[in-house]
């Protein structure tokens, strides 16, 4: 199979799309400028896992403009732009294998199909391809594997896990935990981005309601932030006792879930955890509660028991909002006999993704200029000999550097430098005490 994309169409608009968001990638686009002369990926197959968006796009056209031959498929189920994908295999010349809103089958057909193509180099969001490969197609493993990236915090967490049981087969660059990614990529654009998503699938009006944020992590401050942005009153509930001060500190209200559930309009989790929000959260809420869920899978949320205390099927009342009716228990608002309705969007998935167009193109613009350098790392070391054990790598400071200062260099603003007075003083210990 060449590609398999909802409607070849579509590229057109997908095109507009990826042209649009390039405007916004400055950095990325010098460094496919570069790439373009440099050809640091030349003869390399490359297959990426990621969301299929107009950013994504022009991370392929990146390393592909490498020397790469790219392959691509979804990293969600329902995180797919059509328009882009179609225009990715017809104007760029990109085998693209995913299509909104596939069921679970097509979606490991399209994992295992990119597989197909013997990747040496893999580019992960969520660690669906590295756990595929050392599943079950352990074979790419010994035919030349120079590595991967990984680029959510999900994703990391899995690698770490499987690096210390000693599963992990190959070298993986986190590129989540670059400083150039999680500081901005999670906290601003899943901030902005989750908050987009809810108010397209809803029409909500923030201003007034409390916001329940679960988990006070990278992605959960920036949602909080800019929760309260919008007027709405934001309770954090956390695990981490650290977390929990930050949170406490930073003016919002902490609780447990439990009474939260009570109070709450609008809930998101973003733990990366599953089951934050299960039955006994669904008991106490309120009337028309909204729940959704920014994490990178669809755990977060106990569907299952909702659906066990649910009387029928959940109804789509609108695109991305299931209504479930539950016996209203007594010490709710509703009175007593009626039915309590609670509405959950985007099936649990990554509201940002499956109800709004994902992050902004300005900050993927660092995370994906971060993961292109991280494959030319990895490529450059297997060009010099040097044979990486199969472990989970940070990325260099140097690529941090580059790309911050990149960004800042695009954005028009300057900053100081050290004087070798200075420079010398930070590195004593002599003087000033
Ligand atoms: N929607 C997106 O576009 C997007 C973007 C980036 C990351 N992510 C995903 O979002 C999730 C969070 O990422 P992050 O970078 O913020 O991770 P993080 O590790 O920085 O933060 C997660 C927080 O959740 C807390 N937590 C864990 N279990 C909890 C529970 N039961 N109740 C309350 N809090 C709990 C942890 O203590 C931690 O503070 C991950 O799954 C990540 O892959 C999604």
């Amino acid at each position: 199979m060449e590609s398999d994309v909802a409607d070849i169409e579509l590229a057109r608009t997908g095109t507009g799309r990826i042209e649009w968001a390039d405007r916004d990638m400055p950095v990325l686009a010098a460094v496919r400028e570069r790439f373009e002369k440099e050809k640091p990926l030349e003869g390399k197959v490359l297959a990426a896992c990621l969301h299929v968006t107009a950013e994504t796009a022009n991370l392929a056209r990146t390393l592909k403009a490498a020397g790469a031959s790219v392959f691509l498929c979804a990293s969600n189920p329902l995180s797919t732009q059509d328009d882009v994908a179609a225009a990715l295999v017809k104007e760029y010349g990109i085998p693209v294998f995913a299509r909104k809103g596939e069921d679970r089958e097509t979606f490991f057909a399209h994992v295992r199909a990119v597989l197909d193509a013997k990747p040496v180099l893999t580019m992960d969001d969520g660690a669906d391809l590295v756990s595929t490969i050392h599943q079950e197609r352990t074979d790419l493993l010994d035919d030349g594997m120079l590595g991967g990236t990984e680029e959510t915090t999900t994703g990391v967490v899995r690698l770490r896990a499987m690096a210390k049981d000693g599963a992990l087969k190959m070298p993986i660059v986190s590129v989540n935990d670059a400083k150039t990614k999680n500081m901005f990529d999670n906290r601003y654009g899943t901030g902005q981005s989750t908050l987009e998503g809810i108010i397209r699938a809803t029409d909500v009006l923030l201003a007034g309601k409390v916001f329940v944020v679960a988990g006070y992590g990278w992605c959960g401050r920036g949602l909080a932030m800019r929760a309260r942005g919008m007027g709405a009153s934001v309770i954090v509930t956390e695990i981490d006792a650290v977390k929990a001060l930050e949170a406490a500190m930073d003016g919002f209200s902490v609780m447990p879930m439990e009474k939260a559930a009570a109070v709450g309009d609008v809930f998101c989790t973003v733990t990366g955890n599953k089951d934050v929000i299960r039955a006994a959260h669904f008991e106490r809420m309120k009337d028309g509660a909204m729940v959704c869920n920014a994490g990178h899978f669809d755990v977060e949320i106990s569907l299952p028991e909702l659906r066990a205390m649910a009387e029928g099927e959940p109804v789509r009342v609108r695109p991305f909002v299931d209504e479930y009716r539950i016996r209203t228990p007594a010490h709710t608002q509703v009175s007593a006999g009626m039915h309590k309705r609670v509405y959950v969007l985007a099936e649990g998935r990554l509201v940002n993704l499956a109800a709004a167009e994902g992050h902004p193109a300005s900050v993927m613009d660092m995370s994906f200029s971060t993961q292109a350098l991280a494959c030319e790392w990895l490529a450059l070391c297997a060009a010099e000999g040097k044979m990486l054990a199969p472990a989970v790598y940070e990325v260099s400071e140097e690529i941090e550097r580059q790309v911050a200062e990149a960004k800042l260099g695009s954005m028009g603003v300057a900053i100081d430098e050290l004087t070798p007075e200075q420079e010398k003083y930070m590195a004593s210990w002599q003087e000033g005490t």
